[in-house]
């Protein structure tokens, strides 16, 4: 079932959503080489509680910390530990926050120190796969029209979109209904109405899209070591196309 919030309630989440970004943003000044992705995770949580709001993903199926840190073939769920970051990597930093009753989720990659050109290429062609999916999440689009419009720019690129793990509805519940899977045809699924809100979230393979998770239960890596990357946002369907609640 899914749930369509109304303008009180979109902007109640939209409070929880800010300090997701919030938080993002000011990650971007503390990731260097040499920073560990446990510091990464400190930083954030201090961040979210300063501001009376609860990291959502701390506790939640058990996962140990308030941000999943993913670097390189790591596609998402990465747990922060004292592993230090080095020059060239690429990390992806996932972010939930519960204020007030409602959910944020979003995600990006970054570069840490300089890059090579493949990984920036793949920074920037999976933070435009998810503009393109925003811009179908608009009133009587479907659902698919957003995974059609990712997948279809990813593969055009020459990468793949990740199947495993899809976005999802968001609001009261850090995952909703529906599904938001990355792939498909156009055209399918619920049809997308005001007071909708979506977690939509692609995740990018430089290889193939094959995944395998590691003992630790969570973090998950591509088959192949390739390289990935994940950019998500939390938006909302309003009669005056995509509201981006995530964005700084
Ligand atoms: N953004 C991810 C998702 O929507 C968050 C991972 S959940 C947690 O599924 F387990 F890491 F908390
Ligand atoms: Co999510």
């Amino acid at each position: 079932m899914i749930i369509l919030k109304s303008n009180d309630e979109l902007s109640r989440m939209a409070r929880a959503c800010k300090i997701v970004a919030e938080a993002l943003q000011g990650l971007k000044e503390v990731v260097r080489p040499g920073v560990t992705t446990a510091e990464l995770d400190s930083y954030v949580e201090s961040f979210i509680r300063k501001r009376g709001a609860i990291p959502a993903f701390k506790g939640y199926r058990g996962y140990p910390a308030s941000l999943c840190t993913s670097v390189n073939d790591q596609v998402v769920h990465g747990i922060p530990s004292a592993r230090r970051l080095g020059e060239g990597d690429i990390i992806s930093l996932d972010l939930g926050v519960y204020l007030d009753g409602f959910y944020g989720d979003a995600a990006i990659s970054l570069p840490v120190g300089s890059v090579g050109p493949e990984a920036k290429r793949l920074l920037q062609i999976t933070e435009e796969a998810l503009y393109r999916g925003i811009d179908m999440a608009r009133v009587n689009k479907r659902v698919s029209d957003i995974s059609n419009a990712i997948q279809g720019f990813v593969e055009a690129a020459g990468y793949s979109v990740v199947r495993h793990f899809v976005g999802h509805g968001i609001g009261m519940e850090l995952h909703e209904d529906p599904q938001v899977p990355n792939f498909g045809p156009p055209g399918q699924g619920p049809v997308l109405k005001e007071g909708m809100t979506l977690a939509i979230e692609p995740m990018v393979n430089r290889g193939g899209c094959e995944i395998a998770i590691l003992d630790d239960g969570w973090t998950a890596v591509t088959k192949d070591g390739s390289l990935s990357a994940h950019f998500e946002h939390t938006v909302a369907v309003t009669n005056n196309g995509p509201s981006i609640l995530t964005k700084i």
